[in-house]
């Protein structure tokens, strides 16, 4: 049997649990060469259109007009992940998959906890299908470390991130995993799958095969996507949970001034909330519910209670990232097995619909095979998923979905053995 380590942990679960987890938050040492982007981070809410009207401006590249050169950052920074592991296995030889999450979202997105984990892809993955799985939030997100978000918060230091990860289940030095893996593979959702995208370009050899959801390489779309996401300034749309107002705060205030409300708000416990984050300004995130649906969701294919939850948990995008978004290389090194699948209304990689390519491909999915020009045609995979938008996984039909993207793996040898 594999990891020890996690077995004895195991016993601590209660026999109800499914998978076995372990959530640990890890150090890595990163250094990554970044972008230096001269421009005034807005500082309320109403300037945050000027920069949005900036990214979307057509005719000219945003990025590059700001761009003043590159600089190397280096640090040693926290990142808050999740490993698990089947219930139970007889696989000796598993492989891990690595996930990475998108805007808007951090690595619940993989573990929605909505109707008793019915939509849960961790489920499916370890399960049904007897994968170790590594999800996490993406460096400057959720609980791993924050920082600045011009330029220090950007892709390419995230990815370095992933591979940093990737790297201590590859050598055997993950805590708490006594197992050195020989097959890791990469699924990312939307800005997940760019990072991951560059990951399988830069570092070939620590991906066995890689899932893109949400992804294409047209970018003409991403502007409604900025745009229709009415950004504002994440520490005063929730801030609760991004400001520096906390739970004790408010509700002494409530004691103070409003003693009826105290009672109207009677079950919740404000005084229980987590530290707000005190995000700075340059954190933006989806101002409000209507704004999250038109990103991530497709009108009657969704239950409307999980874009409740959506909202309460919705996670916030640096500008830093906004602007390293789109900064992937039109021809990826990569020669191992790739999918790409998307839902068929995809908002910001389809304009809402992936089939529309006038006619020179099936779907905008399929087009991105021609930027792995080292895949072979019999391992590259693409798949529009009916009656679906961005966020694949808040649809009724998801694990419809994640068994197509497990299966692929299966059908390329990079199942569990
Ligand atoms: C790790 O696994 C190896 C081989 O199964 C075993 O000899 C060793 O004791 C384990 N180490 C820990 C810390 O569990
Ligand atoms: C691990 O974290 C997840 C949220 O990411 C939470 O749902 C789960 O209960 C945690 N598990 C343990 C054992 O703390
Ligand atoms: C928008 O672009 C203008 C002109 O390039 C620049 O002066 C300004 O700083 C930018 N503002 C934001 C918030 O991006
Ligand atoms: C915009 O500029 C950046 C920085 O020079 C570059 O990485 C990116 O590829 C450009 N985007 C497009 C669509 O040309
Ligand atoms: C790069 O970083 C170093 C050290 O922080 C700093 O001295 C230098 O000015 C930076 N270069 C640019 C182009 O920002
Ligand atoms: C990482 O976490 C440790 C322990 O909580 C803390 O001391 C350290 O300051 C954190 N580092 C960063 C970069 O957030
Ligand atoms: C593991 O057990 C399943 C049934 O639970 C069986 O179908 C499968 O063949 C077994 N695999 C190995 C490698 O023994
Ligand atoms: C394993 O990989 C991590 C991350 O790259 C690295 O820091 C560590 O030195 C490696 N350990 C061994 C034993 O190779
Ligand atoms: C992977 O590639 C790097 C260079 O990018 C090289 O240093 C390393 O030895 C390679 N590792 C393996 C296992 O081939
Ligand atoms: C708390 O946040 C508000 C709004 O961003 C800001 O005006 C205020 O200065 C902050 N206070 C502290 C103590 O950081
Ligand atoms: C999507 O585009 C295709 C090709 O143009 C078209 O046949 C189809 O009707 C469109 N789908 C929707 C839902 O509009
Ligand atoms: C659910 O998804 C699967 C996989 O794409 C598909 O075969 C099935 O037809 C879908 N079901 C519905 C009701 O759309």
């Amino acid at each position: 049997m594999f990891y020890s380590s996690v077995t004895a942990l195991a016993l601590l679960v209660a026999p109800a649990a499914a998978k076995t987890c372990i959530n640990q938050t890890i150090p890595v040492y990163l250094s990554a060469r970044q972008a230096v982007f001269d421009l005034d981070i807005p500082q309320t809410n109403l300037e945050v259109p000027d920069f949005i009207l900036n990214q979307t401006r057509q005719g000219g590249n945003f990025t590059n007009e700001v761009l003043t050169g590159y600089n190397t950052t280096v640090g040693t920074y926290n990142i808050s992940t999740q490993f698990c592991m089947p219930s139970s296995s007889n696989v000796t030889n598993p492989t891990v998959q690595i996930l990475t999450h998108g805007i808007g979202f951090d690595k619940t997105y993989w573990d929605l906890s909505f109707n008793n984990y019915n939509y849960s892809y961790l489920d499916v993955a370890t399960d049904m299908y007897q994968y170790c799985t590594l999800s996490f939030d993406r460096l400057g997100l959720g609980n791993s470390s924050h920082g600045e978000p011009l330029n220090e918060i950007q892709s390419f230091i995230e990815v370095e991130a992933t591979a940093a990860l990737t790297r201590m289940l590859r050598n055997g030095t993950f805590p708490g995993v006594n197992h050195t893996f020989t097959k890791t593979v990469h699924v990312g959702h939307s800005f997940g799958s760019a990072q991951t995208y560059s990951l399988a370009n830069l570092y070939p050899n620590i991906t066995d095969g890689i899932i893109l959801t949400g992804f294409s390489m047209n970018s003409s779309f991403v502007p409604d996507f900025a745009a229709g996401g009415n950004f504002q300034q994440a520490n005063l749309n929730q801030p609760l949970r991004f400001g520096n107002l906390t739970g004790t705060q408010v509700s002494s205030l409530l004691n103070m001034y409003a003693l009826n409300l105290v009672d109207f708000l009677a079950p919740i416990d404000l005084t229980t909330l987590a530290t707000p984050q005190n995000l700075p300004n340059g954190y933006l995130i989806s101002s409000n519910a209507e704004a999250n649906k038109y990103l991530f969701l497709n009108p009657k294919f969704y239950d409307p209670q999980i874009l409740t939850l959506a909202e309460m948990t919705k996670q916030p995008v640096t500008l830093g990232e906004l602007l390293t978004l789109g900064s992937l290389t039109m021809t990826n090194n990569f020669a191992g097995p790739v999918m790409v699948i998307d839902g068929d209304a995809d908002l910001p990689y389809c304009g809402s619909n992936c089939t529309a390519t006038g006619g020179v491909a099936a779907s905008l999915a399929a087009m991105v095979s021609m930027n792995f020009p080292n895949v072979a045609a019999a391992n590259f995979s693409s798949y529009i998923q009916p009656n679906t938008g961005h966020g694949i996984n808040l649809h009724y039909n998801s694990t419809g979905a994640y068994k197509v993207m497990n299966e692929f793996l299966a059908s390329k040898n990079l199942m569990s053995t």
